[in-house]
């Protein structure tokens, strides 16, 4: 019998902890939520990734009355991205959310599981970690890699 652990390494820092650089996402990011659509949940996401080319492309999440049919802030910045700069590296995405209160949740935002695999694609053709931001109202969770948050991950076949 042989046991496997998996190990997720988060650290949790406060705004003013973060560099610059990724204060700007963070902003980026919150203020993305602002282009969500979501009269169904009322739950507004804001993803912002950054870019090789030091663009960052930024998505919020589109509901639509076929629930099925609207897609989250990550998976719409991600195939932006994917679209307007083919071939360029990611960096760093954030995630941002206002919750169906008006404010930003307490605990931050994690990717939903499609979100993730649809990320790790891109952390796959970057060739290296793509690292993670999730914010919450005052604290931010930092992850080394979206494989971080999928592990056993589905990407070959
Ligand atoms: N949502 C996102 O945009 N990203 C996430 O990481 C989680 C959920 C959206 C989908 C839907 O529009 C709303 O939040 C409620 O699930």
């Amino acid at each position: 019998m042989k046991e496997i652990e998996l190990i997720t390494r988060i650290i949790c820092r406060s705004y003013d902890e973060l560099d610059a650089a990724d204060r700007r996402l963070v902003d980026a990011a919150r203020g993305m939520t602002r282009g969500s659509y979501a009269p169904y949940s009322h739950f507004r996401v804001g993803a912002a990734i950054l870019l090789a080319n030091g663009e960052i492309a930024t998505g919020a999440n589109q509901e639509n009355a076929a629930f099925p049919s609207g897609t989250c802030a990550e998976r719409s910045a991600c195939f932006w991205a994917g679209a307007n700069y083919p071939g360029v590296a990611f960096e760093k995405i954030a995630i941002a959310a206002e919750g169906t209160d008006g404010t930003e949740p307490e605990t931050p935002c994690a990717p939903c599981g499609a979100c993730r695999q649809a990320l790790l694609e891109y952390e796959k053709l970057a060739g290296h970690d793509v690292g993670v931001l999730l914010v919450g109202r005052d604290k931010i969770y930092e992850l080394p890699s979206v494989r971080s948050l999928l592990p056993l991950a589905f990407s070959d076949f």
